[in-house]
């Protein structure tokens, strides 16, 4: 990849996935400027950007505040847009946290950003969320938009946003809808991040995994090595002939499964549970990806299988466990 020497912008880049992004764009040779607000809630830990914390810019901000310290983001070739809240249950919870972190604060820096970088390429991380219950599988780009929750439809809205500026020439954006991501720098401690997290800490801690229902749900995990991969091709391309693009993992297992692969690993037990208050009116059954479409535009596909990637996950939390379940 072409990355070295590039000057590029991560928001969300104390997170998950914006801390994998950043630390590959580091040893691709990337002038790589953070932007994180550490929001109470989220995934945000400065261990995530170790060992690259030396090289690597972090402004300390919300991302809607972009016009106060624009002369750093001048320049910059470009923005892989990775900041938000992606709790679901959290934006039932409380929706108007969530359409300000999700929503007011995307248009506020999209606005910011189109001045300041008229037509950067901008990499921006969606959800499968925005579908809503599958009405077929695998769920390709032209399925129905139809969120369950206020995270789905905040993050609808931003893509939205996204959208438009790219269909006025202001912008190049890209609209990854991404699937189940789990691997190292999870925020294993917040256990309203989703079904993953939620499996690989109570296998970290020795406890039974819970799974809800009769875990006959489907996910297409991805690990989070894949989706940095989809992000940096995305990043290259300019103007690409549609702004949406799913990203689904390498294979559809029930969660039951990927909780016996766990626990084959951790050597605890899988234990079903009836759904808490406040989860089966959001939970969307099965789901499942076609990666066609990203396939065909970027020539990525997935490559790590669940299990592969689990036990590459307790490795890398065995080593860090200090920083993440302390
Ligand atoms: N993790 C997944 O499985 C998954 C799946 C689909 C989509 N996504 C999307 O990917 C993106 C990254 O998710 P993640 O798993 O890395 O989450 P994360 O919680 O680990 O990281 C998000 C980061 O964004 C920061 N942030 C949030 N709002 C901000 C704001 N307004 N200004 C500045 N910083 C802000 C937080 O401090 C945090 O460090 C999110 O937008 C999420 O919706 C994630």
């Amino acid at each position: 990849m072409n990355y070295a020497g590039k000057r590029v912008l991560v928001t969300g880049g104390l997170g998950f996935i914006g801390s994998n992004v950043a630390v590959r764009l580091a040893r691709e040779g990337a002038a790589v400027t953070v932007l994180d607000s550490t929001v109470r809630g989220c995934g945000a830990n400065t261990h995530n950007l170790a060992p690259f914390s030396a090289q690597i810019d972090v402004i300390n901000d919300d991302i809607g505040a972009l016009s106060t310290y624009h002369s750093s983001v001048v320049g910059t070739d470009v923005v892989f847009n990775l900041a938000g809240e992606i709790s679901h249950i959290n934006s039932m919870r409380d929706p108007v946290r969530d359409l300000e972190l999700n929503t007011t604060s995307q248009l506020r820096f999209l606005l910011a950003l189109r001045d300041i970088c008229p037509g950067v390429k901008v990499v921006y991380a969606s959800t499968r969320q925005v579908y809503g219950v599958p009405q077929y599988l695998p769920i390709n780009e032209s399925h129905p938009i139809n969120p369950i929750d206020f995270n789905g439809i905040h993050k609808h809205a931003a893509a939205s946003y996204h959208r438009l500026l790219t269909a006025r020439g202001e912008l190049d954006a890209t609209i990854m809808r991404l699937t189940n991501i789990y691997g190292p720098r999870m925020a294993l401690n917040i256990p309203e991040q989703g079904v993953l997290g939620h499996f690989f800490r109570r296998a970290l801690n020795g406890e039974d995994i819970e799974v809800f229902g009769d875990g006959q749900q489907l996910r297409d995990p991805v690990y989070v090595d894949d989706i940095v991969e989809a992000c940096l091709l995305a990043g290259e391309q300019k103007a690409l002939p549609n702004t949406n693009m799913n990203v689904g993992g390498l294979e559809a297992l029930p969660l039951a499964e990927m909780a016996r692969i766990l626990v084959a690993e951790a050597g605890s037990e899988v234990r079903f549970r009836p759904f808490p208050d406040g989860h089966k009116s959001i939970d969307i059954g099965s789901f499942s990806t076609d990666n066609s479409f990203i396939r065909e535009i970027l020539g990525w596909a997935p490559t790590v299988p669940f299990a592969t990637g689990a036990r590459l996950t307790l490795e890398y939390y065995r080593e860090h466990r200090e920083h993440y379940l302390p």
